[in-house]
C-alpha cells in the first residue's frame, strides 16, 4: 500500500470534456496508489478540501476529472496553468484487481476513477450511463466502453457472468448490487479530513455504520 503525501503541486492544464473539467497536476513524489483510491484536493478559497478519485496517471502527472456542481468543484475546475494546490493521497481501499472477467459499470462523473482502472486491467469492456450526449462526452476517456443516455439504464446492459466494478451515484449501486451481489462499489459521501479522524464521511450501510474514508470508498458486500 503506497504511503499517502502531501505536497503542494502546480497545474499542468485544465480541459473541458464536455460539462466536466480534466484537472491535471505535476505529480512531484506524490504516488498514483491503486485505481478507486482518492486524493484530498485543496479547492481555493474554501476551507475544506474535497475528495477526488485518481482519472488519470500519465508519465509525471495526476489527472481528476471533475464535474462543477458546487463551489469547491468549481473553484477547482477555475485553475489556470501555473497554480498551486495541496493535494494529500492516495487515501482509501481502492478497486481489488485480481477478477477474472471485469467489467467496468459506471453512471455520470462515477467515471472519473475508469480511465486508470481501465488502464490496470487491461482495457476490459465498459458499461457508462449518462444523462445526456453532452455529459456522454466523457465517454471518450474509457475504452471498450458501451454508451447508454437516459432514460435507459446502464443495469439493462449488463451481461450475466461477470466480475462487476462500479461506481456512480447511489442508487446506481443499489440497483448494481440487486444484480450483480457481488460487484465492488465505489460510494460517496461528503469528506472533510480523508483519513478516518473526523467521523464526516461516516454512511449506514445495511444498519452498519462506516467511515468510507478508510473501510472504503470501495466497498464489496459478498
Ligand atoms: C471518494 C470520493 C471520490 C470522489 N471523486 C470525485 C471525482 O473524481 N470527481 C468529482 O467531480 N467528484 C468526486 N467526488 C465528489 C466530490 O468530492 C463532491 O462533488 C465535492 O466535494 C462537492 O464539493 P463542492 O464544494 O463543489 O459542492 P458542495 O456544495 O459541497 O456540494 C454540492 C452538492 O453535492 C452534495 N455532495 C457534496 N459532496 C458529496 C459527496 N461526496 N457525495 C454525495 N453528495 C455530495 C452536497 O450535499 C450538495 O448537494 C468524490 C467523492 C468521494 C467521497
Ligand atoms: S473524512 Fe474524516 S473520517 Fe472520513
Amino acid at each position: 500500500m503506497s504511503r499517502p503525501r502531501r505536497e503542494r503541486r502546480s497545474v499542468v492544464a485544465v480541459e473541458a470534456i464536455g460539462p466536466y473539467a480534466l484537472v491535471r497536476l505535476d505529480r512531484g513524489g506524490i504516488d498514483p496508489g491503486r485505481p478507486g483510491q482518492f486524493f484530498m484536493l485543496e479547492a481555493p478559497g474554501r476551507v475544506l478540501p474535497r475528495p477526488m478519485s485518481l482519472c488519470l496517471a500519465p508519465a509525471g502527472e495526476l489527472g481528476f476529472l471533475l464535474d462543477p456542481v458546487g463551489p469547491g468543484t468549481r473553484a477547482l475546475a477555475a485553475l489556470e496553468p501555473g497554480d498551486r494546490i495541496h493535494v494529500f493521497g492516495p487515501l482509501g481501499n481502492g478497486f481489488r484487481l485480481d477478477v477474472d472477467r471485469p467489467l467496468l459499470v459506471g453512471g455520470g462523473i462515477g467515471v472519473a476513477p475508469f480511465p486508470y482502472l481501465s488502464e490496470a486491467l487491461e482495457q476490459p469492456p465498459a458499461v457508462l450511463g449518462f444523462r445526456s450526449e453532452h455529459h456522454a462526452e466523457a465517454a471518450v476517456l474509457v475504452p471498450n466502453a458501451e454508451v447508454v443516455i437516459d432514460p435507459v439504464l446502464v443495469t439493462e446492459a449488463i451481461p450475466a457472468g461477470r466480475d462487476v466494478l462500479a461506481c456512480g451515484p447511489e442508487p446506481m449501486l443499489e440497483a448494481v448490487r440487486a444484480l450483480c451481489p457481488d460487484a465492488q462499489l465505489a460510494w460517496e459521501a461528503p469528506m472533510a479530513c480523508g483519513y478516518g479522524a473526523c467521523f464526516g464521511c461516516v454512511v449506514e450501510i445495511d444498519g452498519e455504520l462506516k467511515r468510507l474514508c478508510v473501510e472504503g470508498p470501495v466497498l464489496c458486500f459478498s
